[in-house]
């Protein structure tokens, strides 16, 4: 059985990572993969339990940067070892919305250093590295619009626009230095081109 292939998918708040996923599923079992569409923080009920903690933490209380960090390892931890690495075993394919990218971009931007990062990332994703990582750019004042649409739901959202301008070129350093594994497509096209955009990406990755 040949192992399955890992594509996560990464980006600012609202830049469209849950509506493209939502159109790649109907388009990729029409050619024929089987897929299995998951979420981080979150995934399995241990780590969806460290996501309300990590979240939404009770009023009043904050997570240091480098404590979100080790919440954001546990939780990935536990997905990877009950869910991605037995679904890529099976065959299937895994689309992860956010993974380790999103805890460099959001953990480096909150002050927590590049280094530890990446020994947290090799000590828990180890070799279950994305054979693809879709990132979803934008600046964020084009996007204010529509996060402004949703109501703001946790601790990352309702930061200011500076934050966000920060976590988009966290993501595109990412994208620079590893081009190999990551896609940049622009969030501000319509729907169905991010979605022929990103099924480009995919179709070049079964040619590999
Ligand atoms: N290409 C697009 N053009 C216009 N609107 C879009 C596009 N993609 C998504 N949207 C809309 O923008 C909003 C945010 O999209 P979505 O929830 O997919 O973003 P997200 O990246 O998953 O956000 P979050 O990080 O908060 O989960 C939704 O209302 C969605 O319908
Ligand atoms: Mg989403």
């Amino acid at each position: 059985m040949a192992r399955g292939r890992f594509i996560t998918f990464e980006g600012g708040e609202g830049t469209g990572k849950s509506t493209l996923i939502a159109g790649l599923v109907p388009a990729l079992r029409d050619r024929g993969i089987s897929v299995v569409v998951t979420r981080e923080p979150g995934g399995t009920p241990l780590a969806e339990k460290i996501r309300e903690l990590a979240l939404n933490p009770p009023d009043d209380h904050e997570w240091s940067p480098l404590a979100h960090a080790l919440l954001m390892n546990a939780a990935r931890e536990d997905h990877l070892v009950r869910q991605i690495r037995p679904a890529l075993d099976r065959g299937l394919w895994v689309l992860c919305d956010r993974f380790a990218d999103s805890s460099r971009a959001y953990q480096s931007t909150q002050g927590v250093s590049m280094s530890v990062l990446k020994q947290f990332e090799r000590a828990v994703v180890g070799d279950t590295t994305p054979d693809l990582t879709l990132i979803l750019d934008a600046a964020p004042e084009d996007l204010a619009a529509r996060r402004m649409a949703r109501d703001i739901t946790d601790v990352f959202e309702a930061k200011g626009m500076e934050f966000h301008q920060n976590i988009r070129n966290a993501f595109l350093a990412i994208a620079k230095d590893e081009p190999n594994r990551c896609t940049v497509i622009s969030a501000l096209q319509p729907v169905e081109d991010v979605l022929a955009n990103a099924l480009t990406a995919i179709d070049a990755l079964g040619a590999q």
